[in-house]
């Protein structure tokens, strides 16, 4: 702790606190009216300054457009399935078993609502800044900074689980070719410094107790991962038809690998392990929130590409939908063929897929699933590592970050300086980090964010019907939402008649009930504004059950969770809140 306090550099102090000076200053010069302040962290932007002008110039070059519909479904489907389908998704099995598939599919419809509320601000904002130029329009900037803050969990920090998890199948998949890497190059330090701390024998304390040192210092690193991050930074730096290209074939074979895995699985299916159906109670379903959810996230990334699409406010929604749909299907299908292969409790691996086959002597599906998982997780980087410096591209066209941000390459027609940042901040935190806390850290930036994106829907102006564009159905939930609030509060009072007296008896793990308890009053009170306010069903249910979903998080995480959003207030009060093109006086 120390040595990081001596190291820190005095002037970013110094920048927070100028921040916060003129932000004070604002407040006291407009005391009398509503306050300067609120008026500053709150300003909009107006929509049609929010969608990007057509060959708007960003450093004399303009981003190409080059996408169909069919690309950006293909972009969705390449985002979705990776990482969570062959790491995270047997987790969650091992803990809600085969009762997992209910996680799935409300996973997905909380999903399917929130895609339809990115889709209808993709029809009105056809930008590549995603949520957070969605909430610039509909919440202000404040939200709209903390918004681009939070997906820098999903993009960048999620890509770091991701790197992982693929360093963790293309090792295998050496290994059957008869390749052997050190153990201290294929796992990250944190993991081998604990194996050795917690004496657990393994990969883990095998690279520690082999590892070269220097000064001192042992040499532990994931080669592959940081192999695997070199190179997508360099696809993406280099084109975005060329990244189509790569991420289309690689979208076909996943989808064709994936069929297989399928239609061999359901050979070995025994429905006795489909019994008993929630093992661990419906408690121990709701512990795989992160993992599931993790396997969803990736359909909002093709909102990114709204600037390189060829007609994105037709054709965004379509391809953010039709990947969803396509791979909410792909995933109850697989949960229910890996849950039926075998016992739920052998599932508890980072490899489920392999594992399943493994247990039933399938030997020669290992090595298919091994190239399946490569190519699928290498998609979802590339995806991920696409969206992520067009956010910032957008953010610093709008003043909150430096203009190199921006800048486009003049050959390549891409945002060069964003995307080597980017494989830079998904590459340093691999020598650092494992995969656990990762995981947890993305789901719930990611929830975050879409709740942001519900809401925002819910307060924007209606607007005229376009033919060719989409538009999300309004339905009045005036009287549809209390009387599903009852409905569902009813079933659970039936169903689990120990559920709310739950929720406030005091046990040993107390605080990990205030979630819940956060979570109804502020659905009562929702509720409650939807009948007065008459707003539109589908962005009410979006915004509910993805708060929902964040009450699966641990209390743990949420402290964490603020820490990130604390370090973000200060990143926009020491640059953004001066320079955003907003601001009354830039400097
Ligand atoms: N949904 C993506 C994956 O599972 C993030 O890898």
């Amino acid at each position: 702790m120390v040595a990081v306090s001596t190291r820190t550099d005095p002037r970013s102090f110094v920048q927070v606190a100028l921040g916060i000076h003129v932000f004070i200053a604002d407040r006291t010069v407009m005391r009398d009216g509503i306050t300067l302040a609120a008026m500053g962290l709150f300003r909009k932007k107006p929509l049609r300054t929010a969608n990007a002008p057509e060959g708007e110039i960003h450093g004399g070059h303009v981003l190409g457009r080059h996408l169909s519909v069919r690309d950006l479904t293909f972009f969705g489907i390449a985002a979705i399935i990776g990482a969570g389908s062959f790491s995270s998704m047997g987790q969650a099995c091992f803990s809600g078993g085969p009762g997992v598939i209910v996680l799935f599919l409300m996973c997905g419809v909380a999903c399917g609502f929130t895609a339809l509320c990115y889709a209808e601000f993709a029809a009105r904002v056809p930008a590549s800044g995603s949520a957070y130029t969605y909430a610039y329009v509909s919440f202000g900037e404040l939200f709209a900074w903390i918004i681009g803050w939070a997906l820098l969990m999903e993009y960048s920090i999620g890509n770091i689980y991701v790197a992982f998890s693929w360093s963790g199948y293309f090792t295998n998949l050496l290994e059957g070719l008869g390749l052997h890497l050190p153990e201290w190059l294929t796992i990250n330090y944190r993991s081998a410094s604990k194996a050795f701390a917690e004496g657990t024998t393994g990969e883990g304390l095998n690279a520690w107790n082999t590892a070269p040192t220097l000064g001192g210092l042992r040499i532990i690193f994931d080669l592959p991962a940081v192999m695997i991050n070199a190179l997508i930074t360099w696809l993406v730096y280099t084109g975005v038809k060329e990244s189509r290209n790569a991420s289309n074939a690689m979208v076909i074979v996943k989808l064709a690998i994936i069929a297989l895995v399928v239609i061999v699985g359901v050979f070995h299916v025994d429905i006795n392990n489909w019994s008993p159906f929630m093992p661990n109670g419906f408690g121990g379903v709701m512990a795989g929130v992160s993992a599931v959810f993790f396997a969803y996230i990736g359909f909002d990334a093709v909102s990114t590409l709204a600037e390189e699409s060829k007609d994105p406010q037709r054709d965004l929604p379509r391809g953010m939908i039709w990947s969803l749909v396509i791979c909410t299907i792909v995933y109850i299908v697989l949960a229910l063929v890996l849950t039926g292969m075998v016992n739920w409790s052998r599932l508890g691996v980072s490899d489920p897929l392999a594992e399943v086959f493994q247990l039933r002597g399938v030997k020669w599906m290992l090595f298919v699933v091994s190239i399946a998982a490569v190519v699928a997780m290498t998609s979802v980087m590339l995806v991920f590592q696409l969206g992520q410096p067009r956010i910032w591209m957008s953010m610093s066209r709008d003043g909150l970050l430096p203009k190199r941000f921006a800048r486009i390459h003049p050959k390549y027609r891409t945002p060069g300086f964003s995307t080597i940042v980017t494989g830079l901040v998904v590459g340093i935190p691999i020598f650092f980090t494992d995969e656990t806390f990762i995981l947890d850290f993305t789901s719930i930036g990611t929830l975050f964010a879409f709740v942001l994106v519900c809401g925002g829907v819910l307060l924007l102006p209606p607007r005229p019907r376009e033919k060719g564009r989409f538009h999300l159905p309004y339905v009045n939930s005036r009287w549809v939402a209390p009387f599903l609030f009852v409905v569902v509060a009813s079933l659970l009072v039936l169903a689990v008649p120990s559920y709310f007296p739950g929720l406030l008896v005091i046990q040993g793990h107390a605080a990990q009930n205030i979630p819940q308890l956060v979570f109804w009053p502020l659905a009562g009170v929702l509720v409650a504004m939807a009948h007065l306010r008459q707003w539109s069903l589908i962005p009410l249910l979006g915004l509910l059950s993805c708060c929902y979903l964040l009450t699966g998080m641990a209390v743990s995480n949420w402290a964490w969770f603020a820490v990130w959003l604390l370090i973000g207030l200060c990143c926009y009060f020491a640059y953004g809140y001066r320079h955003s093109k907003l601001a009354p006086s830039r400097p």
